[in-house]
């Protein structure tokens, strides 16, 4: 007989004979009736036991236990009007069982998967994450990840693109991150590095004619792990030749588009809004503002040049310094020891402190105590526009750490005063920086990749002053997350020279780690532009998840490691010979260590 699916039962099946195949969810042992949930993909159906209506083949159903896999054969029913469960999809049948034969035994439980509220330990969950995966909400999860990807496969489909796979053995291709690095048997004291990113392949696709690439690609970047960052990811990767940054952008707002109408019914208005750079970080002080937030950063420099407190005027005098400010509606009612919390995670993001004055039906409230001027308090607030009930706080100091600081400030004020709006607010932000001074190597790099073209207003300032050029660069953020990046590449061997150049690269660092590319430059590249999304990230802003690791099926902890596999573990001395490797003293492990990355299970 053929299967049928648990959670697919319904009253038009009443009657019919049907065989299921799943898992014991549940049982409840009622004497002469006993209740067994049986679960398998499609969710979940009640099977009613009456021990004398099981044939002889049937084992005692006492012996059945939470996780056994088997086949049922019996008669859908109707359920008595008491026992209707509408929470249920199922819940108006039943199932009566002539036989339950069992196909695989399960031992006890290291974490319960019946328990939608349960809350098992993380490095359990992971460790027995096929457990995990059994439980409803967290396969509920897997399943909307492969809704996510097909509606993006039939999209660049209709939209004429090509789906190319690129290697997962390559060379170092620049993100910003550590290479993961694989050792090559045939070429002893070489390397392969996994991709930090498709970049180079996708170009060098665009030389090759493919004119539209997209990809759902694997990237592995050797950083920390966040919970929107992991060890590896995958992007929806897209590279389209002759393209502007408004073709880019407009190919994934109607993708955006269709994502959110096909999966969550929510219908997205185009086109996306814009920003660049330096207005993002005026009016937010973050390069990925979340516009759920009406906040915006104030400039009160001129307010405070004649304010009677030192500090601020000599803060709004000075070249590089000024007064940052920041309204909270409803603000006067935030306690001292409130204040005192927010100006500690202040001088934690590095500013010398905070400063706030407050109105209330009771009078003006300041940090500044008498050194303020009622007169220069009033000033403040109205320049500020605040109004009775409100209250804003204060930051003196140099420029871009003023503004970064009172960014983060406006995101848990935000979240504080309960200011933030329900929905999904899209932004492009466009023309960053190309290069950024890295204090570490005394030199400027790439704020993206070095790839990216420079603003084309901006080109003649590549070779004398790279610090002011902008990027022809746009970056997709969504409810204050960096969803993807993407830019307009460098098409000419000559311009890609020139930006290599301006980072300070030599002809002979050029050559030696890219010159793959300048030789195919050279040979009638079209000029293109292209984006990455990263695909995690988006899944887990759509399902609300608070980790990323939750819409991956295998994801990694904190250290890269894999708690299921135990990976990454030691390998065989034989293999390092083959290879041609000594491990350096450090890097040799106690054997009693043991394999420390798989946790003991629970006794
Ligand atoms: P970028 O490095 O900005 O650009 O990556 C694109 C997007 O991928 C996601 N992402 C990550 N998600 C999870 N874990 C990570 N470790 C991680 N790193 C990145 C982010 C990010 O916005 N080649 C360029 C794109 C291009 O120019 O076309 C690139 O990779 O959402």
């Amino acid at each position: 007989m053929m299967r049928r699916w648990c959670g697919d039962l319904t009253l038009n099946d009443v009657g019919e004979d049907v065989r299921l195949l799943g898992w014991v969810h549940r049982i409840r042992d009622h004497g002469g009736l006993v209740f067994v949930d049986l679960r398998d993909r499609s969710g979940l159906v009640q099977l009613v036991v009456d021990r004398s209506s099981l044939d002889a083949s049937t084992p005692e159903v006492g012996e059945l236990k939470p996780e056994y896999v088997v086949e049922v054969m019996g008669t859908v029913r109707r359920r008595p009007e008491s026992g209707v469960n509408p929470k249920l999809k199922t819940g108006w049948i039943e199932v009566a069982p002539r036989s339950i034969r069992v196909l695989s035994r399960s031992r006890p439980l290291p974490i319960p998967v019946a328990d939608p509220e349960a809350h098992p330990d993380e490095a359990l969950r992971f460790r027995y994450r096929y457990l995990d995966l059994r439980r409803p909400e967290v396969l509920a999860k897997l399943v909307f990840r492969h809704r996510a990807a097909k509606v993006i496969r039939d999209f660049f489909d209709e939209e004429g693109f090509l789906e190319v796979e690129t290697p997962m053995l390559t060379r170092s291709t620049p993100e910003g991150a550590r290479d993961f690095l694989v050792p090559a048997r045939h070429s002893p004291g070489c390397f392969y590095a996994l991709p930090q990113s498709p970049q180079l392949f996708k170009q060098i696709l665009m030389v090759g004619g493919i004119e539209k690439y997209f990809q759902l690609a694997r990237c592995l970047r050797d950083e920390d792990v966040r919970a929107d960052r992991q060890v590896e990811h995958t992007q929806i990767d897209v590279e389209m030749s002759f393209a502007t940054p408004a073709d880019v952008q407009d190919v994934m707002e109607r993708l955006m588009c269709r994502l959110f109408a096909e999966l969550l019914d929510v219908h997205l208005t185009l086109p996306f809004p814009r920003i660049t750079y330096d207005e993002a970080m005026r009016r937010y002080g973050t390069d990925k503002p979340d516009l759920r937030i009406g906040l915006e950063l104030l400039d009160l420099t001129p307010a405070c040049r004649d304010c009677g407190v030192r500090f601020l005027e000599q803060a709004a005098s000075a070249p590089d310094t000024g007064v940052v400010g920041l309204r909270l509606p409803g603000g006067a009612g935030i306690s001292r020891s409130e204040y005192d919390r927010l100006e500690g995670r202040a001088k934690e993001l590095g500013a010398r402190g905070l400063s706030w004055v407050a109105w209330s039906s009771s009078g003006i409230r300041s940090s500044f105590g008498r050194h303020l001027r009622e007169e220069a308090a009033r000033t403040l607030l109205g320049v500020a526009g605040a109004q009775m009930g409100d209250a804003v706080l204060l930051l003196a100091g140099r420029w871009p750490v003023v503004r970064q600081v009172m960014g983060q400030l406006r995101l848990k004020v935000a979240a504080l005063l309960d200011l933030v709006e329900e929905g999904w607010r899209f932004v492009w932000v466009t023309d960053f920086p190309l290069a950024e001074f890295d204090e570490e190597t005394r030199r400027y790099e790439a704020m993206h990749h070095p790839f990216t073209a420079p603003h084309p207003e901006d080109r003649h300032l590549l070779a004398t002053d790279v610090g002011r050029v902008r990027a022809w660069a746009y970056d997709l953020v969504l409810n204050g997350v960096e969803l993807g990046s993407g830019s307009v590449r460098n098409h000419t061997r000559s311009q890609q020279e020139e930006v290599f150049r301006a980072l300070g690269m030599s002809v002979e660092e050029q050559e030696r780690r890219f010159g793959f590319l300048l030789e195919a430059l050279e040979y009638g590249a079209p000029p293109h532009a292209g984006i990455a999304i990263g695909f995690d990230r988006l899944l887990m802003l759509m399902t609300g998840s608070a980790n990323m690791r939750e819409v991956m099926a295998f994801p990694k902890t904190g250290t890269g490691a894999c708690l299921l596999t135990g990976a990454p573990s030691e390998v065989e001395p034989e293999q390092l010979e083959e290879l041609g490797i000594r491990l350096a003293p450090r890097a040799i492990r106690d054997p009693e260590a043991g394999e420390s990355h798989r946790p003991a299970p629970e006794t």
